[in-house]
């Protein structure tokens, strides 16, 4: 009897099927689905849960799901879910629209800075916790959604802290709106606000859930005023967890080492690295993938796949992906992959037990980024990666008495960070009160006092600590750093608003230029072509120009926007441009681009004046500047701080009197980083409010 093949349609249906099958059983098997009415229950009955449970136990896919079919997206009302992380909340979005067997922007949608998938449809809305405190401006009493999930709490990034503290606010207003009918409670300036959102809608009480990877709830509970807490039993296979012998001085080069002894020496099963940022990540890549050319040709192939918040979120769903058969994946992550995201195939972890944090001296106002060691709760929830499909492996990169010294959790984000943001934010709500604000955990009066300072000398704020008009309602409006807002506000007076546009865009991403240790004097030779002797900020809008033309000439050619995209893409790589970051900054160009057009701002460029320009910066960063010393480093005039010039920049040799910088970074010495040259005269004519002395 002949034997007949299916026909490719019937072929496409029983993929099809067999996908679904395979998705009902993977969620019917996930330790959350046991306790799918318990939870629901549990809503019902309390206004505010917190709910503990190890990472991959379902959290945060399926509860939302259990809520929609408990009900509660009645009446057209929204389940919204917050996340610390973009990349968390496009991954799980996609993931649950899937699971729903609906398109992403339907039923489920995520929505985060400068990408919104979400529309009049969808009910389950992921979305980074940032995010849902600008939606508060809008709408003070959050009045669209039933439900609000906080996920992810225990990373306590500033954002999750104020938004607890806000929604404790909203929830509060919506309980007694309900109670009386109409909206009472003032919420300070935005009282006229809050009667109107209420207007029309009926106010029911807003149900707020917290969830949490790690086994504090007290906290939470405490705040909450003894909110109840419930637990959701993990499944965890038995990790073996290894140290070094010997105290490791390169922990990138004993990562690299470790990869490969895995890969040789190991069986089967994908490996996970923590990194602490994308450059690190960048060049471990370039350096496995030129060490993978040597392995013998019968070895198992090495796939590298990395994964951090600016990296595209295409590019990031690659990490997800399956290696093909004979190849091991090895996933390059920032602490994203922590708790944030669950990445399948894990069977090693590789933990240098680092991290990039934020840090901040309230004294003198300046913020900073430094790599330190990881708390134990965070070395404890990466071993854990690794034993989420079976027994695993962790490779601890420093000695078991090291362990012991880490300090048990990290320290909260707003006691270490700048918080002229969150001030800004939280007087645009109409908070005016900030350090009487109900904070989880209070950040220091000076650090406040600080921001409230720089918020009036940025313009944002009257000498009585109120929201300036226009332009601290324009700053609050843009989900910028007030520091860059400023600058648009000041570039648009100064007309050279649209070199300013690509300025911040291009520091809103990390690492533009790239230089690959094998091609130093090649990168070196391509960056000439773009440099400016007045700094990096012009010459980084030279890159960005030149980027722009290379698109410009393609379209000319009548070229299809893969064609274009190709063309860019070799662009870069002649020009030792790194790509990912470059298209992530055309992103972020766009969107800001539409908001200063919104705001009514003029759109103008300084042509060939870039003096002009360079008083413009002057007159936004001027916070930041500092003067040359006799012995060549730098003092920051702000803080008096003794700083040094980054080797990355184009003023590194040249070193001119006084310069303004963007970003201060603290290993061995304290570097600043993006630089351009100004008079020091400039200070005073256009910062006067600062730099203008008493005679
Ligand atoms: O939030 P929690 O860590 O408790 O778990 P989750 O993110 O809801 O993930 C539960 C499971 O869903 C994971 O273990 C994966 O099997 C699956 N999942 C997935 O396949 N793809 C995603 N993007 C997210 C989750
Ligand atoms: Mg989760």
């Amino acid at each position: 009897m002949p034997s007949f093949s299916a026909g490719a349609s019937t072929q496409k249906q029983q993929n099809y099927q067999r996908r679904r099958q395979q998705i009902r059983e993977q969620r019917k098997s996930l330790p959350i689905a046991s306790v799918e009415k318990r939870l629901v229950d549990e809503v019902r009955k309390n206004d505010t849960l917190i709910i503990v449970g190890e990472t991959g136990s379902g959290k945060t896919t399926q509860l939302p799901q259990f809520l929609y079919d408990g009900g509660f997206c009645q009446d057209g009302k929204v389940i919204g879910i917050t996340q610390p992380r973009r990349v968390a909340a496009v991954t799980v979005a996609k993931r649950v629209a899937e699971e729903c067997n609906d398109q992403l922007g339907k039923k489920v949608g995520y929505s985060i800075r400068f990408d919104d998938s979400t529309s009049n449809a969808t009910r389950i809305k992921y979305m980074t916790d940032g995010l849902l405190l600008r939606e508060a401006l809008l709408d003070p009493l959050l009045s669209k959604y039933s439900v609000i999930v906080v996920d992810e709490a225990h990373e306590r990034t500033v954002h999750t802290d104020v938004l607890l503290g806000l929604l404790k606010k909203v929830q509060h207003s919506r309980a007694n709106a309900s109670k009386n009918g109409k909206a009472l409670p003032s919420m300070g300036h935005s009282q006229n606000l809050t009667q109107k959102a209420c207007q029309g809608t009926r106010c029911a009480p807003l149900k707020l859930i917290i969830m949490s990877a790690s086994l504090d709830a007290k906290c939470f509970s405490d705040y909450f005023g003894g909110a109840k807490a419930v637990h959701i039993q993990g499944r965890q296979y038995p990790v073996d967890i290894l140290y070094t012998y010997q105290p490791e001085s390169d922990y990138l080069d004993a990562t690299l080492v470790t990869i490969f002894q895995i890969h040789l020496e190991e069986g089967p099963g994908d490996i996970l690295a923590f990194l602490t940022g994308q450059e690190e990540i960048e060049s471990l890549e370039r350096l496995i993938n030129e060490r993978a050319r040597l392995l013998p040709p019968e070895s198992s192939k090495i796939w590298t796949t990395p994964i951090y918040s600016s990296l595209p979120s295409e590019q990031q769903m690659n990490a997800f992906k399956s290696a093909p058969a004979g190849t091991r994946k090895v996933v390059l992550a920032t602490n994203i992959a922590e708790t944030s995201v669950t990445i399948p195939g894990i069977k090693y972890v590789i933990d240098p037990g680092m991290v990039k944090a934020r840090a901040y001296n309230p004294v003198t106002g300046m913020e900073s980024l430094i790599i330190i060691p990881v708390s134990k709760a965070q070395a404890l929830q990466r071993s854990g990666r690794a034993g989420r499909e079976g027994p695993g492996k962790c490779f601890r990169l420093f000695q078991e008495s090291e362990f012991d010294k880490l300090v048990d959790s990290t320290v909260p984000e707003i006691k270490r960070c700048n918080l002229s943001n969150v001030v800004l934010q939280l007087k645009a709500l109409g908070i005016d009160d900030i350090i009487g604000f109900d904070f989880m955990e209070k950040p220091s009066r000076t650090a406040i006092l600080k921001s409230l300072e720089q918020l009036i000398l940025l313009g944002a704020l009257t000498d009585d600590y109120k929201l300036s008009d226009p332009v601290g309602h324009q700053m609050a409006r843009l989900p910028l750093d007030p520091m860059y807002s400023k600058a648009l506000i000041v570039a648009s007076e100064f007309k050279c608003l649209e070199e300013m546009l690509i300025v911040v865009s291009m520091l809103s991403v990390e690492s533009i230029f790239f230089s690959p240790r094998e091609k130093l004097e090649e990168a070196r030779a391509a960056r000439k072509g773009f440099e400016s002797s007045e700094g990096d900020h012009i010459t980084l809008v030279n890159v960005y120009r030149a980027a722009a033309e290379c698109l410009e000439k393609s379209k000319n050619a009548n070229a299809k926007e893969r064609t274009m995209e190709k063309a860019l893409t070799r662009w870069c790589r002649e020009n030792f441009i790194n790509h990912r970051s470059l298209k992530h900054a055309r992103d972020v160009h766009s969107q800001i681009q539409g908001h200063v057009q919104q705001m009514g701002l003029n759109l103008s460029s300084c042509g060939e004046d870039m003096s002009l320009f360079r008083r413009c910066l002057t007159a936004a960063f001027f916070l930041n500047a500092a003067m040359r010393q006799p012995d060549g480093s730098y003092r920051a005039l702000a803080t008096s701080q003794s700083v040094q010039v980054h080797p990355s920049s184009v003023l590194f040799r040249t070193k001119p009197d006084c310069v303004i910088f963007n970003e201060l970074v603290r290993t061995t010495q304290n570097y600043v980083k993006n630089l351009t040259r100004i008079d020091p005269l400039w200070l005073a004519e256009l910062a006067p409010q600062y730099y203008a002395t008493e005679d």
